[in-house]
C-alpha cells in the first residue's frame, strides 16, 4: 500500500521542537484543545468579505456555514481575509488591483499552515483574483460563489443590475426622470444580498468557476439569498476536507480541457467579455497555454442557450428557477470535453445528467437555440495586430459590417469634455474611438468601452454606434463595442495613430478591424508618435504599469505568470 502523504500543516503543527510549540501555543489563545490540530486537514477559508464590497457583504455569514461543513468532515477551519475588490466604489478601477489581490491570496495561502482552500467570492474581480493566486500555490481548492441578488422591480417592471445605470442619460433626457425617480430606483435595483443579477461579469465568473470544475455542481446559479446557497456552502466545507485526503489539487482539475469547457459554456450563457482576460490570466498561472484565438475557435460557433440580460430578457433568479447552469451543461454535453474532472471527483459531463429544464423561455436547447452563434469574436487587422474582441450577441446586427469616419477621443477626460458638445461633428455612422484606457494607459483597463452616445444622437433615436477602445466593458453592458484592442494606444499601438475623419472598417463576419489609411501614412504617423509620460512614479501603480502585460495575455503582471508551488523552505527561526 502506498504511504499516505503527510499533511502540509503537520510541518507546522506536528513539530516537537520550539517552533511546533510556538505554532500551536499562540493559536490556543482561542481556546482550542491540544488535540485540535492533530493529524486533521487544516482548511483556509479565504474570505473576500468587505463592507466596501457590497456584493460580498454576506460572506462573513457564509464563512461560518463553510466552517460547519469543515468541522463535520473532521477538518480544522481557519478563516482569513484577503484584499476585496468592489466594483462600485474603487477608483480608478478594480482591474488595476486584480493582480495585487491575487498576490495577497497567493502569499497568504503559501505562508500559512494550510492543506486545502475554500475561496469565498462574489463581485467581479474577487473570483479571478483569488483563483489566480490559488493556482500559483496549487493546493486542493474549492470555490464558494456568493451568488446573485434577487431580481429587482421598479414600478412593476423587472430591472436588473446595470439596466438602470446604462440608461440614466436616456431616462433623464427622453422620459424626464427626476432625482426622486432615480433615488427610488436605487434600492429596487439592489434588492437583496448578492452580486449583480444579470449574466454580467460576476455571474459570468461564477459560471466560469463551475464550468472549470471548481464548484460543487449547480452551485453557481443559486441566488445569494436562497437558503440552498448556504446548504451548498456547508457541503463545500465538507468536500474540501475530502479533497485534501484525495490530494485533488487545482492542477488536476484545471487542465486544458477544463479551460475549453469554460470557453464553450461562456458562449452558451452569453457571458461577459471580461472572461477572456480573466480566464487567460488563470491559465497562465496554472501553466495551460491559452490564446485569444482559442476563444474564437472554440466559442464563436456555440449557440446562445440562455435568455439573460444583457444579451436577453431575464435575470439570474429566473435562470435558477429554470434549472440554472446544470441544464445548460447537460445540453452542452455533446460539445464539452469528456475527461475534465471537477471538485467532487467526477467528470463535468457526469455531474449534470439529471438536470431538468423548467422554463424554456429562459433556457433554450441546442436544437432550438436563442441565437445560432453566440461566443466572442476575435478581430485582427492593422488597428489591432494582437487582437481585439467583440461580443456579437450584445451587438447590433446592422453594425456588424460597418465603415465609418473616426471621431477620436484622446482620453476619457477628452471624451467627457466633448461628447455632448452640440458642434461635435458626429452622426450615427461615425465610429467612436477612445484611446488611453488600456492596461498601462488608464492605468488598469477600466470598463469604459461602452461609452454613452452623444446626447444629440440619443434624442434623434440612435441607440447604438460602433465604439472602439483599448478598454473593457462591464458584463452588464451591451452595444457594438470593440474592446481590448492590443497593443494599446499608450504603448504606440495603431489605435494611438487614428485621427479624426480616418475611415475605419469593421467586419465581424470576416473578423477584421482596419484603419483605412496607406502603409506609408501609417509609417509616417508611427515615426512621429511620442510615448506619454507614465502616470505613476511610485508604489503599486508603478509596479503595475512597469509589468502589466497586454489584454491578449490576460493583463497579468509578467513576473506573476506561473506558480511557485506550496513549499516554503524556511521556518520563522
Ligand atoms: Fe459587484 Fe456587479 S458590482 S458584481
Ligand atoms: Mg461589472
Amino acid at each position: 500500500m502506498a504511504k499516505k502523504k503527510p499533511l502540509r500543516s503537520s510541518e507546522w503543527f506536528g513539530g516537537k521542537d520550539k517552533m511546533g510549540f510556538v505554532h500551536r501555543s499562540w493559536l490556543r489563545n482561542q481556546g482550542y484543545p491540544d488535540d485540535y490540530f492533530k493529524g486533521k486537514p487544516v482548511i483556509g477559508i479565504c474570505n473576500t468579505w468587505s463592507d466596501l464590497t457590497p456584493c460580498n457583504g454576506h460572506l462573513r455569514d457564509f464563512a461560518e456555514v463553510v466552517k460547519r461543513g469543515i468541522l463535520e468532515a473532521g477538518g480544522v477551519p481557519f478563516e482569513f481575509p484577503v484584499m476585496s475588490l468592489g466594483e462600485t466604489l474603487m477608483r480608478p478601477t478594480t482591474m488595476l488591483f486584480r493582480n495585487l489581490a491575487s498576490m495577497d491570496t497567493e502569499e497568504s495561502i503559501r505562508a500559512n499552515p494550510l492543506d486545502g482552500i475554500v475561496l469565498l467570492t462574489g463581485c467581479d474581480k474577487t473570483t479571478p483574483s483569488t483563483i489566480m493566486g490559488a493556482c500559483s500555490v496549487d493546493l486542493p481548492t474549492i470555490v464558494v460563489p456568493g451568488g446573485p441578488m434577487l431580481s429587482g422591480r421598479f414600478r412593476g417592471v423587472k430591472i436588473g443590475s446595470g439596466s438602470m445605470n446604462w440608461m440614466i442619460k436616456e431616462k433623464r433626457k427622453k422620459d424626464g426622470y427626476t432625482e426622486e425617480d432615480f433615488t427610488e430606483a436605487e434600492v429596487c435595483v439592489a434588492r437583496s444580498i448578492g452580486h449583480c443579477n444579470t449574466m454580467g461579469t460576476a455571474s459570468t465568473m461564477a459560471t466560469m468557476a463551475e464550468a472549470l470544475g471548481l464548484t460543487l455542481p449547480g452551485f453557481s446559479s443559486i441566488p445569494a439569498a436562497d437558503s440552498r446557497k448556504k446548504l451548498f456552502a456547508q457541503l463545500s466545507g465538507r468536500r474540501i476536507v475530502e479533497m485534501v485526503k484525495e490530494d485533488l489539487k487545482l492542477s488536476k482539475i484545471l487542465t486544458r480541457n477544463a479551460f475549453e469547457n469554460a470557453i464553450i459554456t461562456n458562449a452558451a450563457v452569453g457571458g461577459s467579455t471580461n472572461l477572456i482576460i480573466h480566464l487567460t490570466a488563470i491559465a497562465g498561472r496554472i501553466g495551460v497555454d491559452l490564446t485569444l484565438d482559442d476563444f474564437d475557435i472554440l466559442g464563436s460557433k456555440v449557440p446562445l442557450l440562455v435568455n439573460l440580460k444583457p444579451s436577453g430578457d431575464h435575470l439570474m433568479e429566473d435562470f435558477f428557477y429554470a434549472g440554472g447552469l446544470p441544464v445548460v451543461l447537460k445540453e452542452l454535453k455533446p460539445m464539452l470535453r469528456n475527461n475534465a474532472v471537477t471538485v467532487n471527483g467526477k467528470r463535468l459531463v457526469e455531474n449534470y445528467a439529471d438536470a431538468v429544464c423548467y422554463d424554456h423561455n429562459v433556457i433554450f436547447t441546442l436544437e432550438k437555440p436563442l441565437q445560432k452563434e453566440a461566443g466572442i469574436a476575435v478581430l485582427k487587422g492593422n488597428l489591432c495586430e494582437n487582437g481585439a474582441v467583440i461580443k456579437p450577441s450584445a451587438a447590433s446586427k446592422h453594425l456588424m459590417t460597418h465603415k465609418g469616419k473616426a471621431v477620436v477621443f484622446e482620453s476619457m477626460e477628452d471624451y467627457h469634455e466633448r461628447i455632448d458638445d452640440p458642434d461635435l461633428d458626429i452622426d450615427k455612422n461615425s465610429v467612436i474611438v477612445l484611446k488611453g484606457v488600456g492596461p498601462k494607459g488608464y492605468p488598469g483597463m477600466p470598463e469604459v468601452g461602452n461609452v454613452d452616445l452623444p446626447e444629440k444622437l440619443i434624442l434623434q433615436g440612435v441607440t447604438d454606434m460602433v465604439r472602439i477602445s483599448d478598454g473593457r466593458m462591464s458584463g452588464t453592458a451591451a452595444g457594438t463595442v470593440v474592446l481590448h484592442v492590443s497593443p494599446e494606444s499608450t504603448i504606440g499601438g495603431t489605435l494611438a495613430l487614428v485621427q479624426n475623419g480616418d475611415l475605419i472598417e469593421l467586419n465581424v463576419e470576416k473578423r477584421t478591424l482596419n484603419l483605412l489609411i496607406t502603409d506609408e501614412e501609417l509609417s509616417l504617423r508611427k515615426a512621429a508618435w511620442r510615448a506619454p509620460k507614465p502616470l505613476a512614479d511610485r508604489g503599486y501603480v508603478k509596479l503595475y504599469i512597469d509589468h502589466v502585460q497586454q489584454a491578449d495575455k490576460g493583463a497579468d503582471l509578467d513576473f506573476l505568470t506561473g506558480g511557485s508551488g506550496s513549499k516554503v523552505e524556511r521556518d520563522l527561526h
